[in-house]
């Protein structure tokens, strides 16, 4: 079974977006195992965002994710890593088909609601450095 990070980036937050996709991905049918509302740290933004470290946004990226709370959690399910990336819609919400998370709620590249992890690799990266085992839950669904 896989499991991949999401976070609802600040502007989701401050838009009360958090409980909108929070139910697609409940109704889809994946299970929420890990879930806080954070405040992310400069030194925690850095690390998340490194493989971004050169580009000419990265200053703007790392203001932004610190600017304000950040609903982060992990979802479990067959292919959710990439399913959700598929609900999530294009990085730039100018492409993201409607009925997308950010085709249907976001208009700019850097405020684009939502971040998913790209790969297995990602998941486990990101999960590793947003969550402690500890809060992380399992269980069987079984109604
Ligand atoms: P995310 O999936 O969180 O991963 C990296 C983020 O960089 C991406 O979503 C965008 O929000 C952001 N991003 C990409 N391109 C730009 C850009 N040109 N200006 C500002 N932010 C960007």
């Amino acid at each position: 079974m896989e499991r991949t990070f999401l976070m609802v980036k600040p502007d989701g937050v401050q838009r009360n977006l958090v409980g909108e996709i929070v139910s697609r991905f409940e109704k889809k049918g994946y299970n929420l195992v890990g879930a806080k509302l954070m405040t992310v740290s400069k030194d925690l933004a850095e690390t998340h965002y490194a493989e971004h470290k050169e580009r000419p946004f990265f200053g703007e990226l790392v203001d932004f994710i610190t600017s304000g709370p950040v609903f982060a959690m992990v979802w479990e399910g067959e292919k959710v890593i990439s399913t959700a990336r598929t609900m999530m819609g294009a990085t730039n919400p100018a492409d993201a088909a409607p009925g997308t998370i950010r085709g249907d709620f976001a208009a700019q590249v850097a405020m684009n609601v939502i971040h998913g992890s790209d790969s297995p690799e990602s998941a486990v990266r990101e999960i590793g450095i947003f969550f402690k085992e500890e809060e992380l839950n399992t269980y069987d669904k079984t109604i």
